[in-house]
């Protein structure tokens, strides 16, 4: 990897700590410096297990994205339990990920620069690599690093868009064009398509999302057909994510799911809900932000606790407090939100620990150096998200 940059980034990176600290004697969740970030152990491998299983039979390759916990120990426990493989958003993401030992990554993003490319093949020599592209700039960049460099077979997928408009080609003759492209090039070896439609995962109602979404995988379907009758078979059909785990399993033509989300469920998600509730409970929620109450300005009706826009995403729905039904949270800066009481909600005290379910677990957990790791009140590990902040 030539660009000075990159060296430095990449440096800086992996010489965080990527292994989970075991503490010894373990602690009571009051006892953290807060804000914290919690993940209950018992339901996070919970999770994992009943998607697994599920995907196994439904005879579909489970695919989870660690884009959501950015954590190689909890990438190393999804392999464990029957992964194809571990999704990462960016190139440093899996590079992490795979200096931790991870080997087998996809790439969800295209990239179009040498120095990406450079960087994807010296990380093809670590274990199986694939990645997606969506333009000859991206496959030509790709082959160029992998005839320069010590990898010895780049995957690559074609990443194909329908209705989002975020990343991928709607057209079928640029799909066929790059499937030709890369199976002329030394190094390269096609596998099949992406498709992932991050603007139906919330879609509320269960029926809705299910009609949404296989009209759209019925147009995906026929694309593949006309990909594998211009002589490209795919073995790799990948896509869908935690909104649509149990429509997308469906589609003949899927042969894996990136799931992400599930491993802690968050607000989001649970207002959406399930195939069978107005909740979306299939799984259930590990990661909650502990914080402490700190001052009181508006005695009987609200708490401040230590717990902002640095401690929380606010791109969507604001925290929801654990088992205080009827009381809410309202940000109040950076560092502060206000926890006003629901009617008959015992109020909470000055210095007592209040917990939430995060709005948007991703970018939460991407403000947090660990996981506090708990079963019940007792945290016995801190756990790395060894891939924090990693966008590019
Ligand atoms: C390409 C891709 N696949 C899968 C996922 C996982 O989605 P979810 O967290 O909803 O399961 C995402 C999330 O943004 C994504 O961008």
């Amino acid at each position: 990897m030539s660009a000075p940059a990159y060296r430095t980034a990449l440096g800086e990176l992996l010489a965080r700590p990527h292994r989970p600290l075991t503490l010894t004697e373990g602690i009571s969740i009051e006892g953290l410096p807060t804000p914290a970030l919690l993940l209950d152990e018992g339901a996070l491998m919970r999770n994992v297990e009943k998607m697994a299983a599920f995907l196994g039979a439904q005879g579909k390759g489970f695919r989870p994205h660690a884009k959501t916990h950015k954590c190689p120990e909890i990438a190393r426990r999804q392999l464990a339990s029957g992964a194809v493989g571990i999704c990462a958003a960016k190139i440093s993401e899996a590079a992490v990920l795979m200096h931790a030992g991870v080997d087998r990554v996809l790439i969800t993003s295209a990239i179009t620069s040498a120095a990406k490319a450079e960087l994807a093949a010296e990380l093809s020599g670590l274990g199986q690599l694939d990645i997606v592209v969506d333009s000859p700039l991206g496959v030509k960049l790709l082959g160029d690093a992998m005839t320069a460099g010590t990898g010895d077979e780049l995957g690559v997928l074609i990443d194909l868009d329908e209705e989002m408009g975020r990343t991928g080609t709607r057209s079928d003759d640029v799909a066929i064009s790059l499937a030709e492209q890369i199976s002329r090039t030394p190094g390269l070896k096609f596998r099949g398509v992406q498709h992932y439609a991050g603007h139906l995962m919330h879609v509320a109602g269960f029926d809705e999302r299910r009609s949404r979404s296989l009209a759209l995988w019925e147009r995906v379907s026929a694309r593949v057909d006309r990909l594998q009758a211009a002589g490209h078979p795919c073995s790799v059909v990948t896509g869908c994510g935690t909104g649509t785990f149990n429509i997308d399993c469906e589609v003949p033509a899927v042969t894996d799911l990136q799931v992400g989300s599930y491993v802690f469920m968050d607000q989001e998600y649970l207002l959406i809900g399930g195939r069978d509730s107005d909740r979306f409970d299939d799984f259930e929620v590990s990661l909650t932000m502990a914080t402490t109450a700190i001052s009181e300005p508006l005695p009987g009706k609200a708490v401040t606790v230590d717990g902002g826009f640095k401690a929380f995403a606010s791109d969507s729905v604001p925290p929801e407090p654990l088992d205080m039904a009827g009381s809410r949270f309202r940000f109040a800066g950076d560092e502060h939100g206000v926890l006003i009481f629901g009617a008959g909600t015992q109020q909470p005290t000055l210095g007592s620990v209040q917990r939430f379910i995060t709005p948007h677990c991703d970018p939460t957990v991407n403000l947090h150096d660990a996981f506090w790791v708990h079963d019940g009140d007792r945290v016995h590990a801190r756990w790395p998200i060894s891939a924090r902040g990693c966008s590019w």
